[in-house]
């Protein structure tokens, strides 16, 4: 069997790694692999702090990947000779105002009825912990389970291991001649599937000092608005993200900038002293129900083989018509999706390796994936 993956960020050379280490002969088809959202992407592995009321389903998702994660970690490190600056401190939800507090409390106690471990915290023991933080912070609490990576040094031993790539890009999945195909191109699947998957906006900054100012990951709420600030082990400290509906616009604003340097000041006084290395801007793959999309490419009745005509860029492209199966004479090539990861992409990477893998090797899997097939949208 020969594999054909669309798209070499995070997510197609984690499914490219998972089905090389199975025995597969994979190849990547990307322009500029590793020049994906992964490399705007902050790199909370965050099952807590990134969990939203109603999304259990994704939740659960998050935790199996989290489980993954330090045997990912491990076994890339090892594989690739790289370090990928895999951390497990624990995030820090911080509020300034007696109203983000109480926004907070409401968060903890969704988090213990879900059964995540999660401590609340006085503002004095969240200065205890990090004595940085602003006088005024009122309170706030410790997620032990949620740990960081290093996105951009994870794409790096990513492409580093021997797979094969194609710099071609890929217009019409017809062009793909493996006998599976997987779509995990990001927002670039909609036109390759005619899914619903739409670009949402974020903007993150790198700031610098000659130390880092926190050793977690804090996740802030000052003034209703909300902040991430992640520190690296190089004393680079990330700071995002805003999500914007914007189309494919991926320009850095002032305003953007404003909306993250205001609440991250108001929280750690000390960013200002600290250089603005980088601004940028990527765009997560969101889907209309924040989940990803895992599983095979419904196909109407009657046809047992995917081509979906390209949309124009910016549009999603239709489903389905019957040339692949015909073109190569044989019976139809099987289409699997792995894209939609909007916020969780780094984090949900390894689960969603396992579950491509499965369902390109064996057609079935035993992670509960029920919740993100594709015929949700279709
Ligand atoms: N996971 C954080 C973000 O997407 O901004």
């Amino acid at each position: 069997m020969s594999v054909g993956i669309v798209g070499g960020g995070v997510i197609g050379l984690a499914c490219a790694w998972e089905l090389l280490r199975r025995g597969e002969r994979v190849t990547v088809h990307d322009p500029d692999p590793g020049r994906s959202a992964g490399l705007v992407a902050a790199g909370m592995l965050a099952p807590t702090a990134e969990a939203n009321y109603g999304e259990e389903a994704l939740q659960a998702l998050m935790l199996e990947s989290m489980r993954r994660w330090p045997a990912f970690a491990a076994e890339l490190e090892a594989a690739s000779g790289m370090r990928i600056g895999y951390r497990t401190e624990g995030s820090l939800l911080v509020a300034l105002t007696d109203d983000d507090h109480a926004e907070v409390l409401r968060l903890v106690d969704y988090y213990r009825r879900a059964g995540t471990p999660i401590e609340p915290l006085t503002g004095r023991q969240l200065r205890e912990l990090e004595p940085m933080l602003s006088p005024r912070v009122r309170g706030g609490a410790f997620a032990p389970g949620d740990h960081q990576v290093d996105p951009r040094l994870v794409l790096r031993a990513l492409r580093s291991l021997p797979i094969r790539f194609e710099s071609t890009s890929i217009d019409d999945l017809s062009a793909v001649r493996d006998d599976v195909i997987i779509v995990a191109n990001g927002v670039g699947a909609a036109r390759l599937t005619g899914l619903p998957v739409r670009p949402v906006k974020g903007q993150l900054l790198r700031l610098r000092g000659a130390e880092s100012l926190v050793r977690h990951v804090i996740r802030g709420v000052a003034l209703g608005r909300h902040v991430y600030l992640v520190p690296r082990a190089d004393g680079e400290l990330v700071v995002g993200a805003t999500e914007e509906e914007r189309g494919a616009d991926t320009t850095v604003t002032a305003g953007g900038v404003l909306d993250l340097l205001r609440p991250a000041a108001d929280l750690l006084p000390g960013v200002v002293e600290l250089a603005l290395a980088e601004t940028l801007a990527g765009l997560r793959p969101g889907t209309p129900d924040n989940a990803p999309v895992l599983g095979p490419l419904p196909l109407p009745s009657g046809v047992d083989h995917a081509v979906v005509v390209p949309g124009k860029p910016g549009h999603s492209g239709s489903v389905v018509a019957p040339q692949l199966h015909d073109q190569r004479g044989e019976r139809g090539r099987r289409v699997l999706v792995a894209t939609g990861h909007y916020r969780n992409g780094v984090l949900l990477a390894p689960v969603t390796a396992q579950v491509i893998a499965d369902l390109a090797t064996t057609g079935a899997t035993n992670v509960d994936v029920e919740a993100f097939a594709t015929a949700r949208f279709t």
